[in-house]
């Protein structure tokens, strides 16, 4: 799209970048889980903006995997305005942020996510990185995996940063 931009996000965007969460996501508060992942230092902060206006976001956590020396990224929350829905920001959201980690040496991005949206954004079912949580025997599609590199990360357990150490996260 023309007019599409991505770039990292600015500190005086945050609010507006909060704001679209409850728009895109009606039946779930993920304004303290923002908030957190968007002041915390290994968290990467992308902004989509459409003709000058905030209209989508993606934040990508560092994360370590147990047992492993190479980090990997954890995608989420990833989330664009409805009246912006199904025009490729959230894929050109995505493909930034692989891109970046790409050049950073990252092996992969894990998610937690719609297993049918996911799944067409290049996010395999099979990863060797256990989730840091048990998942729901429902949502083992929900857990995928992109890789980054000619060589993928080790197995072992993830592990994010403070903000997502929270059971209820993933439940
Ligand atoms: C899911 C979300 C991030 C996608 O962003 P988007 O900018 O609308 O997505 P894109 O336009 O880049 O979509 C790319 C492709 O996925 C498809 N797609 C979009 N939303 C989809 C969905 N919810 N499920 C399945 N496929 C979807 C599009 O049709 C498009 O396919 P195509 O390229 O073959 O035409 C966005 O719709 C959103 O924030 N939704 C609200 C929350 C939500 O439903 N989250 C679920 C994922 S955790």
């Amino acid at each position: 799209m023309a007019d599409l931009q991505i770039t990292a996000s600015l500190p005086d965007e945050h609010e507006a970048l909060v704001a679209l969460y409850p728009e895109a996501f009606p039946e779930e508060d993920l304004t303290a889980l923002v908030r957190a992942l968007l002041a915390h230092g290994d968290v990467m902060s992308l902004t989509a903006r459409l003709a000058g206006q905030v209209v989508g976001h993606a934040l990508l956590s560092l994360c370590g995997v147990s047992g492993s020396d190479h980090p990997v990224a954890l995608l989420g929350p990833l989330c664009v305005a409805p009246q912006a829905q199904h025009q490729g920001v959230g894929r050109q959201l995505i493909e930034t942020g692989a891109d970046r980690l790409a050049e950073a040496e990252i092996r992969a991005i894990l998610v937690l996510g719609d297993p049918e949206y996911y799944g067409r954004m290049g996010f395999d079912a099979v990863s060797p990185v256990e989730a840091p949580y048990p998942l729901k025997p429902e949502w083992a599609e929900a857990w995928r995996m992109r890789t980054l590199q000619v060589q993928g990360p080790a197995a072992g357990v993830l592990e994010p940063p403070a903000p997502w150490r929270q059971a209820e996260l993933w439940r």
